[in-house]
């Protein structure tokens, strides 16, 4: 078999030729993955890769040969003292892909031994990857992997959405929850309120279900918005906030979209949540259905909406299912141990 040499890529110095094979690379990919959507530019994935990230370590390779990218692989962590670490320190999430015309030929597992050492060097013990592909889950099935979390991303096409439905969820909103408030923020939430605003949707976003996911607590900080703020600078991403408010201040519904200027037809619809003791109150329904109004309004080239869901979230199913959402792309969230790889690493070199 063709030995192949993973070649570390750090972004913050890589020359024209690596960008060059990356961007090819990634159209490939794209052209695979989602051929009818548009793909970020070029420039707004090179600004957002060299970033220094304050609170995420990256580790990124390439296996190339002739000029051209045969395969690409990431993996990132939380850093050290970053907000969460104590919780997410075991945690490495990694990424791998082989060009289409080059697969069944080792490549793949070449990144076996590159994430044993990756982990052993940062005391990682339990590393995760996502697919949505059957490559991608004979793979890791292959590698011995387990799937912890399954879920899928959903679309609705704003022409078969039923308004009238939608204005009559925004009406409801008030009769049922007269005593709270509704904000809504467009562009960048004021950064006055983001003490106030940040552990209220840290606490919202650790609800969500995980299923078997190996997981760390979920902490956002006004640091952690602000610098997510200004990567979304580098795309011209404009932000929407929506939150309901109970008298005592406390903020019990929040919902948040994104609308990047390259991705005029698909907006992304980002977190959902609704604190456990205002469940029930279709707070979650009037959040959803204001913001797709207010959406439509600003955004007449619209078409879809996009959002990523756990399969077992029953309640944001449920809301997302009666507004028109479907299933687009079903995927799973795979995990594996440092100790398994490395048995399974073992027993691969021993059947050579
Ligand atoms: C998953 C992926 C990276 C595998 O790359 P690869 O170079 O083809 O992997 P390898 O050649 O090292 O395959 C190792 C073993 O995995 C299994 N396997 C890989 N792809 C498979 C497929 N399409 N069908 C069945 N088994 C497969 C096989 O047992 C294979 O060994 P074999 O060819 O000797 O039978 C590649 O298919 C890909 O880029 N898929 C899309 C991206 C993705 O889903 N990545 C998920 C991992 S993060």
């Amino acid at each position: 078999m063709t030995s192949w040499n993973p070649v570390e890529v750090d972004v913050a110095t890589a020359g024209a030729d690596f960008w060059k094979r990356y961007h090819t690379f990634r159209r490939l990919r794209h052209a695979e993955r989602r051929p009818d959507d548009p793909i970020t530019p070029d420039e707004v994935v090179e600004g957002e890769m060299k970033r220094v990230d304050p609170h995420e370590l990256h580790f990124r390779y390439e296996i190339s040969k002739g000029g051209q990218m045969l395969s690409w692989f990431s993996a990132g962590a939380t850093r050290p003292g970053a907000p969460g670490y104590d919780t997410n320190k075991h945690l490495l999430w990694a990424d791998g892909s082989v060009h289409k015309d080059h697969r069944r030929r080792g490549i793949g597992r070449t990144w076996i031994p590159l994430t044993l050492e990756i982990m052993d060097r940062n005391g990682y013990t339990t590393v995760g990857m996502g697919t949505e592909e059957p490559s991608g889950h004979a793979f890791l099935k292959w590698l011995g992997a387990e799937a912890k979390l399954t879920g899928a991303e959903n679309r609705l096409k704003l022409a078969d959405v039923d308004w009238a439905m939608m204005r009559r969820w925004v009406d409801e909103g008030p009769r049922r929850s007269p005593v709270t408030k509704f904000e809504s923020y467009d562009g960048r939430l004021p950064e006055p309120m983001l003490d106030d605003y940040c552990p209220q949707l840290s606490s919202l976003l650790n609800t969500m279900p995980f299923e078997n996911l190996d997981h760390g607590e979920i902490v956002v900080t006004p640091a952690i918005l602000l610098e997510w703020f200004a990567r979304m600078d580098l795309s011209g991403q404009v932000g929407h906030w929506m939150m309901t408010r109970e008298p005592d201040g406390t903020i019990s519904g929040i919902t948040d979209m994104f609308y990047a200027p390259y991705s005029p037809n698909i907006v992304h619809q980002g977190f959902t949540g609704v604190r456990g003791d205002a469940r029930g109150r279709g707070l979650g329904k009037w959040l959803k259905a204001a913001m797709a109004i207010h959406l439509r309004e600003l955004y007449p080239k619209a078409e879809w909406f996009t959002t990523d869901n756990a399969s077992s979230n029953a309640p944001m199913l449920a809301i997302n299912t009666k507004m028109g959402f479907r299933t687009y792309r079903v995927g799973s969230e795979y995990q594996i141990t440092r100790d398994q790889l490395a048995g399974r690493f073992k027993e691969l070199a021993n059947t050579r």
